[in-house]
């Protein structure tokens, strides 16, 4: 294994492997298996930076091709319905001819499309033309008929979903349109805890609220701790058992940080000889620190200056991440009902949850403990 490319601390990328994420692979995968129409088959990802929307979205994208569904991810964006179209048609025209070869042509449908079978696969494609004429919702039900008569489904996966857009409406009527028509079709989207409060209000957007929604959390330290096990064994590092179990622990389930955290000890530590704890907490440390400027800062941009104070007298008086509501009042000289529109604006915005009555818990890892440091 090359040591250079297992670990990829960015954002958007696929990683070399999901970690965890099994309950939520396995519901998406029965939730292809169901009927079209099933209200389970539109789902929506929420979660803040970096802990991998967009990694389970390409995993979820892998796994659909798998079960007979030509899958497209787009960003949100004024060409997305476009792009959606145009993915659709690459992804048709690269399957290799076999998968295709009981194809039913159904003139009365293809018309406004070129539509041909070329040497070693399909080739479907709008001219820009016909794009304009028929549309988006023609051409996505057009296309959803001719993988029909081939057993395939369409899944559609969208990425960074924002608020007012006129392309999600647009997108959100048809997909209903569309499951109207029993066609086999699917969606995921994924977003911000910020902008989803956000969208989720929108009258137009309905859709969403009855989508099937899925608020994503750390993965568990289990789980990467096994990952860290065997691909520290396989680049040839010698660490412990216990070494593996701090440096898992450390990462808090946040898979940003366990990229982030393995590419510093693969560029910051030779593993052949023994490693002491103390370069894996330097390297810990350095790590953590790298998420001011990636995490929290986009993370606390949306918040107003009141909101912060407020998070900031949380942070206070916290511990591991965790603070009483009463202790955050006192430290703030004030009355749970003054409270309440603040709690509930920094739980909208996905910064802290409240897990139980009375209890807040900071949802970024480390967040926290930086303001503390910053406050204090
Ligand atoms: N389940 C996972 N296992 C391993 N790495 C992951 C996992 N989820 C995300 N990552 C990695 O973490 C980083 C951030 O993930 P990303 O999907 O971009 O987050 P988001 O879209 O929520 O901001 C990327 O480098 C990605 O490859
Ligand atoms: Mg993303």
């Amino acid at each position: 294994m090359a040591s250079t490319s297992v670990f990829s601390p960015s954002f958007g990328n696929q990683p070399s492997k999901i970690v965890g994420r099994t309950t939520e692979l396995r519901e998406f995968e029965e939730s292809l298996a169901q009927e079209p129409g099933s209200r389970d088959r539109a789902m929506l990802l929420i979660g803040q930076r970096g802990i991998g929307k967009t990694a389970l979205l390409l995993e979820m994208k892998a796994r659909a091709a798998k079960a007979g569904f030509v899958a497209v991810k787009v960003t949100e964006g004024p060409s997305m319905l476009a792009e959606i179209i145009d993915l659709i048609q690459l992804e048709l025209n690269d399957k290799p001819r076999g998968e295709h070869e009981r194809v039913h042509t159904k003139d009365s449908r293809l018309s406004g499309f070129g539509f041909s079978i070329m040497g070693s696969g399909i080739n479907v494609s709008f001219t820009h033309k016909n794009k304009q004429a028929v549309g988006f919702r023609v051409a996505l039900s057009q296309l959803c008929d001719i993988l029909a008569d081939q057993r395939l489904g369409v899944l559609l996966l969208i990425d960074e979903i924002q608020p007012n857009s006129e392309e999600m409406r647009m997108l959100a009527k048809t997909y209903q349109e569309l499951i109207g028509e029993s066609k086999n079709i699917a969606i995921g989207m994924a977003g911000l805890p910020s902008t989803m409060s956000h969208i989720l209000n929108e009258k137009t957007l309905t859709f969403l609220n009855r989508a099937r929604q899925i608020k994503l959390g750390p993965i568990s330290i289990q789980s990467v701790e096994t990952y860290y096990s065997s691909v520290f064994k396989q680049l040839g590092y010698h660490l412990s058992d216990a070494q593996i179990s701090l440096l898992a622990r450390a990462t808090r389930g946040y898979p940003y940080l366990l990229q982030l955290i393995g590419y510093n000890i693969v560029n910051e530590i030779n593993g052949e000889s023994a490693v002491s704890n103390d370069s894996l907490e330097e390297i810990i440390s350095a790590s953590v620190d790298e998420l001011a400027d990636t995490t929290f800062a986009p993370a606390l941009a949306p918040l107003s200056s009141k909101d912060l104070e407020i998070l900031g007298a949380i942070a206070t008086v916290s511990h591991n991440g965790k603070a009483k509501v009463s202790d955050t009042l006192s430290a703030l000289h004030i009355e749970n009902g003054e409270f309440q529109p603040y709690r509930k604006r920094l739980l909208d915005h996905g910064v802290i949850s409240s897990p139980r009555t009375g209890e807040l818990v900071f949802t970024i890892p480390y967040l926290a403990e930086y303001l503390q440091a910053e406050l204090s």
